[in-house]
């Protein structure tokens, strides 16, 4: 830029003698408090600026230690927008950019990637001809320049000779601090709109607060019994979604490894390491008395370089914090020997607590190269925390890899398979989908960790293991196949969700320095990874006797195809510009191969009105040839979800449809209760009344292994031995089971509006099996007496459902008969079977 045009420039953005400006218009300042705040506005009344509120915060690289804004620019485009930049941290080779409409909603951040390795105090300018040039300094105060033409493409960087007058910023004083930042000028009008925006999410704020649990204190709560009518309008029915309720699965809080894979050796193929857990090594989990050898020559396999090399010493695993036997139980165990022809005999034996041999077989092995060796442990004792004892009988140098014991009680009795208890409990959910691998799991931490489904499918020894986000490891043993397989067994529409070529935008930083979506994969990589994608589909449907990846799941055991008909992309990703060209480029190539297929993105992780979401649907409806669905996450207060009932009810008939991937209410407790459970039970109601636009939803996370939790609140708790189901998951169940494909319109009369919220009614019918299901849900301190027309309620049909404290944990499902009339206890809800 010239100097001439930057003076021009210079005046346009700012430097105005801030505490004398007296307007009609509002003068503003635009700044940022501290680097974790984000940027603010504070608005001049009088001679004093008082602070109005938040605009934006950085969302930069991982929580906690990144999220900063440093040094924020701001300027006025010429046709009234507005632009951002900001310093992330003095480490990347990259700044932020974000531009605005309005100052309140802000399209997602872009970090450019320059050649220079640290950008800092970058400055941003708008040209008269609409473009920008963005400047910024190195260390030793070198200057650079990269130009823009729309603020979401930059030009590589280059040397700039531009004076120190470019970092002018104006001052002023908020809060009795004085701020560097920037002054403007703006109209009534445009005050008008932020200062609506800062007073309604006030309200919100407000709203979303309120709490069962403080009912007591809520004056605008009835004290005694509500009278109410439901009256049903029969001639009033639509068409909805056949699916709406499905689960969600990701290995997080142990649920894969240690959790619903029932394999009972921990570590078992020696590939721990400090990635996934600090202090965590190829011995972690088993014991020995002395130390343990590693080796890596000639492996098993090169996805699993380390195996253990064995002496004389017994080797112990001890399992996911032990060992489940159960009496008469025959559990089988399998491991791969290397011995270079030394023959060797092993003792393989089950120890309890106090030393019992709980059961025992003997072992004889005499291999050259890898081979595996099988025997059957038959448990002559129980005990709930016993060991694996792996004792050599002879003298012998052996290596030994995938060391594995699994019940032969699995859920379906699969080899390889799913502990039968767990999921049990995930089957009589009757979920009509099953979303998987996870949510940041599917993304990864980072572009290394993105979850790649080709690696986990083959020959155990084969599949990769990686680290896993929640800070643990994946062995992959319940991988693409046994997903497939689950869903199958369950009769649930599988959903593979699986990165946009983006990880996950908390991510830390790589080699470079360069954290959160890391710049996505390479754009020369990017048609591989359309490939690996597309490999999938011809994976799961494809013909094994032309397709190689089919072939593979025919030699697994599967020659049927899975019939895979929707794939999700992108998990709650930041909707950025290298976002959207990856996950663009991934449509089209599954749209012109395989036009069959339901593509479900992404809209971020929040609901509306947070940057991602409003851009992620801007981009759908400007692509509506693209996505079939788009997935929203929001996890909220129970309070939000009250207030918030009629969120789906002014969506777009014609625009993609919804599905609802990542979803739960909470309270302080962060425990699924009978408050939380009636909150979701409401919003439920409204769910279906709207499930001709939301075709799925899932509850997550699902399972969590106790002491190994990673989230709160989950649908399901579990430990070794025992599996609990929240009253998040009565809830999931009970609109699962009695779900239908039809909605018939209904509505409540007699009640006030200041408690309207807290009731929740819905009719469905299911062309199926003829079925009608009344759902009646109150949510109020007080009983309900209802009166229903419109539809017959004979006092002999069945119920069920379940009432209590709103703070209470537990909840009994009681079964039982409509009657005579229907009241409803407080905090209750109710099936009616018709
Ligand atoms: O459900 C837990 C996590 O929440 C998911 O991994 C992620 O998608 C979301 O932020």
């Amino acid at each position: 830029m010239n100097k001439k045009l930057l003076t021009t420039v210079l005046a346009l953005c700012g430097t105005l003698s801030l505490e004398a400006q007296v307007s009609t218009s509002r003068n503003v300042f635009i700044y940022s408090p501290a680097p974790g705040d984000g940027l603010h506005i504070a608005v001049q009344e009088g001679d004093i600026w008082r602070e109005a509120g938040r605009l934006c915060s950085s969302d930069y690289g991982t929580w906690g230690a990144e999220k900063k804004m440093f040094y924020p620019s701001v300027c006025r485009a010429q046709d009234g927008t507005w632009r951002l930049v900001f310093q992330v941290n003095d480490r990347a080779p990259l700044f932020a950019a974000a531009y605005s409409r309005d100052l309140v909603n802000w399209r997602p951040q872009d970090y450019p990637i320059m050649t220079t390795k640290q950008c800092l105090e970058p400055v941003v300018f708008t040209n008269p001809d609409g473009t920008f040039d963005v400047y910024f300094k190195s260390p030793q105060g070198k200057r650079w320049t990269s130009a823009t033409p729309n603020f979401r493409n930059f030009s590589p960087d280059r040397a700039s000779q531009i004076s120190d007058d470019a970092w002018l910023r104006d001052t002023a004083t908020v809060g009795g601090k004085l701020f560097e930042g920037y002054g403007f000028e703006i109209s009534p009008m445009e005050w008008a709109k932020i200062e609506r925006h800062f007073k309604k999410s006030g309200e919100d704020w407000r709203k979303a607060n309120e709490r069962m649990h403080d009912d007591a204190k809520n004056a605008d709560l009835p004290r005694e019994t509500v009278q109410a009518t439901l009256t049903v309008d029969l001639s009033k029915q639509k068409k909805i979604s056949d699916k709406l309720i499905g689960i969600f699965f990701e290995d997080i809080s142990y649920a894969a490894d240690g959790g619903l894979y029932a394999e009972l050796v921990q570590n078992r193929d020696f590939e721990y390491t400090p990635r996934d857990h600090r202090g965590w090594t190829a011995t972690t989990a088993w014991h020995s008395a002395k130390p343990i050898e590693i080796a890596t020559e000639n492996p098993l396999s090169k996805n699993n370089p380390h195996y253990a090399l064995l002496w004389t010493d017994t080797l112990w695993n001890e399992g996911w914090d032990g060992i489940v036997v159960e009496k008469g139980k025959r559990y089988d165990f399998s491991m791969y020997v290397q011995a270079g022809g030394q023959k060797q005999d092993f003792s393989i034996e089950l120890i309890g607590q106090d030393g019992t041999v709980l059961a025992k077989s003997k072992l004889k092995t005499n291999a050259v190269s890898w081979q595996q060796y099988a025997t059957v442990l038959t448990a002559k004792a129980s005990d709930t925390k016993a060991r694996l004892a792996i004792v050599p009988l002879k003298a012998a140098h052996v290596g030994i890899d995938m060391v594995s014991l699994f019940p032969q009680e699995t859920f379906m009795n699969r080899k390889n398979g799913l502990r039968k208890d767990l999921a049990q409990v995930i089957a009589d959910l009757k979920p009509k989908f099953v979303r998987f691998p996870g949510g940041c799991m599917s993304h990864g931490q980072g572009l290394e960790n993105i979850y790649h489904w080709n690696h986990t499918v083959g020959p155990l020894q084969d599949r990769k293991p990686d680290f896993n986000i929640w800070n643990y490891h994946q062995t992959r043993g319940l991988g693409f196949f046994e997903f497939f397989q689950f869903c199958e067994d369950i009769g649930a529409e599988p959903l593979p969700v699986l990165a946009a070529g983006v990880p996950c935008q908390n991510s830390a930083n790589n080699a470079q320095g360069i954290g959160g979506q890391q710049g996505g994969i390479p754009m020369d990589d990017m048609p591989a990874y359309v490939q690996e994608i597309l490999d999938l589909i011809d994976w799961a449907n494809g013909d094994p006797t032309n397709s190689k990846w089919a072939k593979m799941r025919a030699d697994a055991g599967h020659p049927e195809p899975f019939h895979l008909k929707y794939i999700g992309l992108g998990n709650e990703d930041i909707i950025s510009t290298v976002f959207e060209e990856r996950y663009e480029m991934l449509c089209r190539a599954i749209r012109a191969k395989y036009p069959d297929i339901k593509i479900c993105g992404t809209v971020g992780p929040f609901h509306a009105p947070s940057a991602d979401y409003m851009e992620g649907w801007e981009f759908t409806k400007a692509h509506p040839d693209l996505q079939y669905m788009v997935d929203e996450h929001y996890y909220e207060s129970t309070g939000w979800f009250m207030h918030n009932r009629d969120y789906y009810d002014s969506y777009d008939r014609s625009a993609a449809k919804v599905y609802l991937g990542e979803w739960a209410a909470s309270t302080k407790a962060k425990r699924p209760n009978i408050e939380t459970a009636l909150a979701e039970a409401l919003y439920l109601t409204d769910v279906e009344r709207n499930g001709d636009v939301v075709e799925m939803t899932s509850y997550a996370p699902m399972l969590s292994k106790d002491g190994h939790s990673n989230w709160n609140p989950d649908m399901i708790y579990f430990s070794n031995t025992d599996v609990r189901p929240t009253p998040a998951y009565e809830v999931q169940r009970l609109f699962s089971v009695y779900g239908g494909d039809t909605y018939v319109t209904s509505s409540f009369s007699g009640i006030a509006s200041a408690y309207q919220h807290r009731l929740g009614a819905s009719v469905v019918r299911d062309s199926k099996t003829g079925a009608t299901y009344l759902k009646l849900v109150n949510a109020l301190p007080t009983e309900l007496s209802l009166t229903v027309r419109g539809l017959d309620v004979p006092a002999t049909a069945d119920t069920e459902g379940f009432a209590g404290k709103p703070e209470e944990q537990q909840l009994t499902i009681t079964k039982g008969k409509a009657g005579a009339s229907i009241v409803l206890p407080a905090y209750s809800f109710r099936v009616i079977k018709l």
